[in-house]
């Protein structure tokens, strides 16, 4: 690693998503002013894929980061890498990790007085438990759902459209209806997701008053910016962007996640 080594904040995910978590790390004025991201845009979705696979991919991310752009320290701003891949990762890196599963519990449990919380998230990340763990972890019963065509429906622009809206009614009234039938009492809806923050404003719409949506990118930009407080920087932010499919439809999209433009994206090719 070379000079700017450490001071480099990697921040990975499978596609666009996870610039919500990078949006809310600049939000959190966190001291450390250099990030390099990286979606893994060609092989999305993870969330439908196996634990083996999703961890192959997820390592291979991360070493390009360390290894390539000097990541001092990784965030994995993706729930399915977090839920299936974190060990994976933290084994292949000499750098710490941060994922975003443990930052939503807490999120979670700050929110939630009957201790009753619902998760959306993708197949893989349901399927792995890690959320009902995480939550149990700290008293809090879970009831998880995978709502798999969300994702593909954020990725293509979707976020304020009919059929979107449709479809988020249809997979929550699916959950709260199981929910109101093993007697939970939820009053927070947790999105495990990072694509999820994109259609919060139709979640929100779509849930019964009573019932709080929390997600996970300001308590993991929270944590990193607590990890990080002794640091001063006055050097401004630098921002760099990888992606291994398209450079032109990540900086396109790329901007809706990030709440402002992405700049030039570089793209890489992971297999090579
Ligand atoms: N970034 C993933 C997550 O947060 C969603 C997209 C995917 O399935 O790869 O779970």
């Amino acid at each position: 690693m070379n000079s700017q080594s450490g001071k480099t904040i990697g921040v990975f995910d499978s596609g666009f998503g996870g610039l919500t978590v990078l949006h809310a790390l600049l939000a959190a004025h966190n001291p450390v002013s250099r990030y390099a991201f990286l979606g893994d845009s060609a092989r999305l979705p993870y969330g439908s894929k196996s634990r083996r696979t999703i961890a192959r991919y997820a390592v291979e991310s991360a070493r390009y980061l360390v290894e390539r752009q000097n990541a001092g320290f990784l965030v994995i701003a993706c729930n399915t890498a977090s839920a299936l891949a974190l060990d994976a990762i933290t084994a292949a890196v000499p750098v710490p990790v941060l994922g975003v599963i443990t930052p939503g519990a807490e999120a979670a449990k700050a929110a939630s007085r009957t201790g009753d919380v619902l998760v959306i998230a993708t197949d893989a990340t349901v399927q792995s438990r890690a959320y009902s763990a995480a939550l149990a972890a700290h008293g809090l019963r879970a009831l998880e759902k995978a709502c798999p065509l969300l994702v593909p429906l954020v990725e293509e622009g979707w976020t304020s459209h009919p059929v979107t809206r449709e479809i988020i009614r249809i997979y929550l009234d699916e959950l709260l209806a199981h929910a109101s039938s093993i007697g939970m009492k939820p009053d927070t809806l947790l999105l495990g997701c990072t694509h999820y923050p994109l259609i919060r404003p139709l979640i929100e719409q779509a849930v019964p008053a009573g019932i709080r949506v929390i997600d996970s990118a300001e308590a993991t930009a929270a944590a990193v910016a607590a990890r990080f407080h002794n640091r001063q920087s006055s050097e401004p932010t630098e921002l760099r962007f990888f992606a291994t499919d398209s450079v032109e439809k990540f900086e396109r999209l790329g901007s809706r996640f990030l709440g402002k433009p992405t700049g030039p994206v570089t793209l890489v090719d992971l297999d090579g």
